[in-house]
């Protein structure tokens, strides 16, 4: 049994060692059974498709201690379909949707110890992935697959947490091509954003909002985020082939529809931060990041979005819905979560 000696308020975005992950192979045309493993290493032929030319996949979704001591895991079903949509990208096997459900409910119950208790701001960070594992010199899709499902308990991804933080726009870094992989999440596109988010930590950003690959005209992504701003009251988020389609911009979308504020899902020129007034980053890890002020540093343009630092009044408000419902303190009346009772 692993160490449970955890300062729960205070953990990192990072590794923690649980107890238990599970896996599944594909081999012969079908899915087998799921296998519980207390192993933290995988053995893998040398020549296999992930090492070698990247076949590789992946998701990230939380399970949440509730306010009535309820375990609850938000919105399973989507990443379940997102991990079906980047395998038939990456011309991998499908994990079917259900086998990733009862294998997300059972890593979560077999390592129930290591959920964050209510009111510490933690989470349980869910981290399926798939790999190519047949051996092949050839660049072909393999014929074999493995799926694991691997836990750790984990705070806040930007370490400022719900506070407001800069970012920047640099040109000379694409991290996806205009019709390539980004709107799959595989590994690949996360080591091609290693060296402009380096670059943007050095000089002290904490991401890069990246533009599109084709015109560097519009608004893509932020780093490991989606990205919004808020216009003349509407929320507004890009529209492109080259992000990641999130579940939590979907909500955030959906909550805002459920509140009465407009929400388009558009291109954005970069010039139009001039006039937005709250802007965030937003995913599993970052939940909503508030940005502060966003740096051009191709044409020295500075956008300051938030003058006194403190995030906007609908950021806020999306935040502490989003976090409601999550924690079961707000009622779920879209069927977000799956609700784990017993653990
Ligand atoms: N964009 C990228 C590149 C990401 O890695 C993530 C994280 O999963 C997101 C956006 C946000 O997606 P989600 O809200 O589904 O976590
Ligand atoms: C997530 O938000 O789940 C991510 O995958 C982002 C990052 C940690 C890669």
């Amino acid at each position: 049994m692993k160490d449970l000696n955890l300062d729960w308020a205070n953990l990192p975005f990072g590794y923690i060692p649980t107890d238990y992950n599970v896996r599944c192979r594909y081999a012969n045309g079908k899915w087998g059974e799921i296998e519980v493993s207390t192993s933290e290493t995988v053995d893998l032929h040398i020549a296999a498709t992930c090492l070698h030319y990247g076949q590789e996949i992946f998701e990230g979704l939380k399970a949440f201690r509730g306010k009535d001591g309820k375990v609850r895991v938000f919105r399973m079903r989507e990443n379940a379909k997102r991990i079906r949509s980047s395998a038939e990208g990456l011309c991998m096997q499908p994990v079917p949707e259900d086998l990733f459900c009862e294998m997300v409910e059972k890593v979560v119950r077999l390592n129930a110890r290591f959920i964050p208790p209510y009111g510490s701001g933690a989470s349980l960070y869910i981290r399926p992935l798939e790999i190519g594992i047949t051996p092949s010199v050839g660049v072909k899709s393999s014929t074999e697959y493995l799926f694991i499902i691997l836990v750790s308990p984990v705070g806040p991804y930007f370490k400022t947490g719900f506070k407001p933080t800069d970012i920047c726009i640099m040109r000379q870094y694409d991290r996806v091509a205009p019709k390539g992989t980004g709107r799959w999440k595989t590994g690949g596109n996360y080591a091609a954003s290693l060296m402009s988010g380096n670059h943007a930590h050095e000089l002290g950003y904490s991401a890069v909002l990246y533009l599109d690959p084709r015109e560097k005209k519009y608004l893509d992504e932020c780093g490991p985020a989606n990205f919004f701003a808020i216009k003349d009251g509407k929320y507004i988020t890009p529209a492109s082939d080259s992000i990641l389609p999130s579940v939590t911009n979907k909500s955030l979308m959906q909550l805002c529809d459920d509140m009465g504020i407009d929400v388009e899902a558009r291109h954005i020129a970069v010039d139009e931060l001039k006039e937005v007034t709250e802007a965030g980053a937003c995913g599993t890890a970052a939940v909503i990041s508030p940005v502060r002020e966003i740096d051009d540093l191709d044409t020295g343009d500075k956008y300051v979005v938030s003058a006194d630092g403190e995030p906007g009044p609908i950021s806020t408000m999306l935040y502490n819905k989003l976090r409601g419902i999550q924690l079961g303190e707000e009622e779920d009346v879209h069927g977000w979560n799956s609700v784990f009772e017993g653990i």
